[in-house]
């Protein structure tokens, strides 16, 4: 497994992350013990980094994972880093009311995701969203305390722009920003990943498969459960979808020429952006795993990378990344 280090202060992971969200959340029924099995498979190939929020399936997903850490050998166990994101409020009924960044709630988040995982710190700790009524220097300087303390290890961030970037950066060392990235999603490179750089923050990207939409699997027909948010997304609606897939077939040629697939061309084009840059997939399956590592091997030339983004030029994917409502809470987009 190659590794890339998460910023000029933060740890060295694996050059690929495992996003654990679809196994409890937002993209409908997932299977608990292939989940299980998947994150143990990630972990036996030298995936040490493990994404996570504690509103995904409020709590079950850090469960999930503490579960899985449990019951691996202990050589994993020892090199799996975990990421967490808090910070979103939920009700009985499943619904999202906001984002909470005070000092007290952050201590508050941290304790009980320690107890959920199952272990004595988190790696790389981060709220989801920043909370309109909380300065960012006061959410990140509670994250920075619990760094003293012992209980986090880095500070990262999440869907913020380049001015929260450098606010939250003059307060403590921020190893990453997690934030959308893919062939569809291209809107850090203009100011986004320049202050990235100019910091020496490294970006955990996600969504690089666009969610599924990206990755040659998905179908016009295919059924989504009511609770899945890829039934809510723009990209996946109507007119957009047909655009959207569209472009996947173009690429697909590309991707058929080389001998790989579909998925592999995704992930290999973020992995070809810079050494700053680690993608997290989503995979919730062990063969959907074992696609997405193969990634790994694709290298792209210049002549590939010419080709890729003439199948799939910056801005073509058609509609937001996000419903309106969710778009207007991102400090990144602002
Ligand atoms: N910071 C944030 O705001 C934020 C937001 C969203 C996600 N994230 C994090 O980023 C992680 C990755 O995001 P994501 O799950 O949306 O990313 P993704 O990798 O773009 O999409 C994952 C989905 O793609 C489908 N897929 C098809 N072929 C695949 C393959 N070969 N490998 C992997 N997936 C394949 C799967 O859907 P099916 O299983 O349904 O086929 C899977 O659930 C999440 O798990 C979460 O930890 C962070």
């Amino acid at each position: 497994m190659r590794n890339r280090t998460l910023g000029t202060t933060g740890p060295t992971v694996s050059a690929l992350g495992l996003g654990c969200m679809g196994m409890s959340a937002l993209y409908g029924e997932a299977d608990r013990t292939e989940s299980i099995a998947t994150i143990h498979a990630a972990l036996d190939a030298g995936i040490t980094l493990l994404d996570t929020g504690d509103f995904y399936g409020m709590g079950h997903n850090e469960m999930l994972i503490g579960e899985a850490l449990r019951s691996t050998g202990s050589a994993n166990r020892e090199k799996a880093l975990t990421s967490v994101k808090f910070g979103a409020l939920r009700d009985a009924a499943g619904g999202w009311s906001g984002y909470d960044g005070r000092p007290a709630a952050v201590k508050n988040f941290l304790a009980y995701s320690l107890q959920r995982l199952g272990t004595d710190h988190i790696d790389v700790y981060r709220i989801a969203r920043v909370d309109p009524q909380v300065p960012i220097e006061e959410t990140v300087g509670a994250i920075a305390e619990q760094v003293e303390a012992g209980y986090v290890r880095h500070i990262g961030l999440s869907e913020v722009g380049a001015d929260t970037i450098r606010r939250a950066a003059a307060v403590a060392p921020i190893s990453d920003l997690q934030i959308e990235y893919s062939l569809f999603e291209r809107g850090i490179e203009d100011e986004i990943l320049p202050t990235t750089r100019e910091l020496g923050i490294s970006i955990t990207a996600y969504g690089v498969l666009s969610r599924g939409l990206l990755s040659g699997h998905w179908t016009r027909d295919r059924q989504l459960a009511a609770n899945d948010f890829r039934g809510m997304s723009p990209r996946f609606s109507g007119e957009n979808l047909d655009r959207n897939l569209d472009l996947v077939e173009t690429l697909r040629k590309i991707a058929e020429a080389k001998g790989v697939t579909v998925a592999q061309t995704a992930i290999a084009w973020v992995l070809s952006r810079g050494e700053d840059i680690v993608p997290l997939v989503g995979a919730r399956r062990r063969d959907r795993l074992a696609e997405s590592l193969r990634a790994l091997e694709v290298t792209l030339d210049a002549e590939d990378l010419t080709a890729v983004e003439r199948a799939v030029p910056v801005g073509s994917a058609s509609g937001e990344r996000y419903p309106a409502s969710q778009m207007a809470q991102l400090d990144s987009e602002k």
